[in-house]
């Protein structure tokens, strides 16, 4: 597979070095659900490490794309390959090895309310544990003692045994992180992990996913809906219109004037006029 027009056929040797630069890479992905079109045609390769929001309005594909990344969805058209291995040639023990590899977070956090905030951290290694965990202290207590750290890092260690639906919203994402983050993810999807969220808690979930990502070496793709919030964020942003990658450009160098372009490029009507941001409107 080959994400970006090369002049010659692709080599192992080639595709084995694009992979060690590319943690994600989508060839012509095409989606259809039935008569609509959920994602027309999105290629792009997704740096190991870097972090990548994707813009774009309600219904512009910003989720299915996010599923395509952990094989939730699998493309009419095209391939997606992820940390090295082409999502279309996995069988199923080799697919769930991978998603064990990826990290979700989502808008509305995912906890189990009535559990306290500790075991919910611990569940997000349930899927390497055999068997089924019904109490705290069925947990391995080298797991609890992580689950604690990363409670810690994510600065809620002293609510570990609070109920999860005790806590803010804010908190509660941070939790949710805390949990992917005990799976050890090489990448963390995030569909619009602040979307619930006051401003001040959006940053402060958004500057830790970052910080996280830096320290971790982590490649994060985040559906947002703020562009300045973006644009803080992302080293990347893609920008989505019916499917389409309509932007697809570095975040660092931007400035006012670009950034407004971001915004009508995202937005139902207008097209992006800025010639560096490789805006396309038409068939790619
Ligand atoms: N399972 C499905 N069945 C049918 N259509 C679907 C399905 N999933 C997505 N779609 C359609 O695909 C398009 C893209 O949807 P998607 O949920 O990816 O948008 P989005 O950008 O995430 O929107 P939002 O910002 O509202 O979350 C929409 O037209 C949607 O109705
Ligand atoms: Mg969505």
């Amino acid at each position: 597979m080959n994400f970006v027009e090369h002049p010659k056929p692709i080599t192992t040797e080639l595709q084995r070095e694009i992979d060690q630069i590319y943690a994600i890479q989508m060839q012509n992905v095409t989606k259809d659900f039935g008569t609509v079109r959920g994602l027309d045609g999105v290629t792009s390769g997704l740096k190991q490490g870097e972090i990548t929001v994707l813009l774009g309005l309600s219904g512009s594909g910003k989720s299915t794309l996010l599923r395509h990344l952990n094989g939730l969805h699998q493309p009419t058209k095209g391939h997606v390959r992820v940390l090295g291995q082409d999502l279309a040639e996995l069988n199923k023990k080799e697919l769930r090895n991978l998603r064990r590899e990826i990290g979700m977070v989502f808008q509305d956090f995912n906890l189990v309310g009535p559990m306290s905030v500790l075991e919910n951290v611990c569940a997000g290694r349930l899927g390497s544990l055999r068997g089924p965990r019904l109490t705290l202290m069925m947990y391995p207590k080298s797991l609890r003692k992580e689950a604690l750290e990363q409670l810690d890092r994510v600065g809620l260690a002293d609510r570990a045994f609070q109920r999860a639906d005790t806590l803010s919203g804010g908190q509660r994402q941070r939790v949710a992180i805390a949990r992917s983050l005990l799976q050890h993810p090489k990448i963390l999807l995030a569909d619009e992990p602040v979307a619930s969220l006051d401003p001040v808690s959006s940053h402060q979930v958004i500057d830790l996913i970052k910080q996280i990502s830096r320290e971790d070496n982590l490649t994060v793709v985040a559906s947002l809906h703020q562009v300045q919030l973006a644009i803080d964020f992302a080293d990347r942003i893609i920008g989505l219109r019916s499917g389409k990658i309509v932007l697809d450009r570095e975040t660092r160098g931007l400035d006012a004037t670009t950034a407004s372009s971001i915004y009508s490029a995202v937005s139902a009507t207008t097209e992006a006029k800025d010639p560096h941001s490789r805006v396309t409107t038409g068939a790619r």
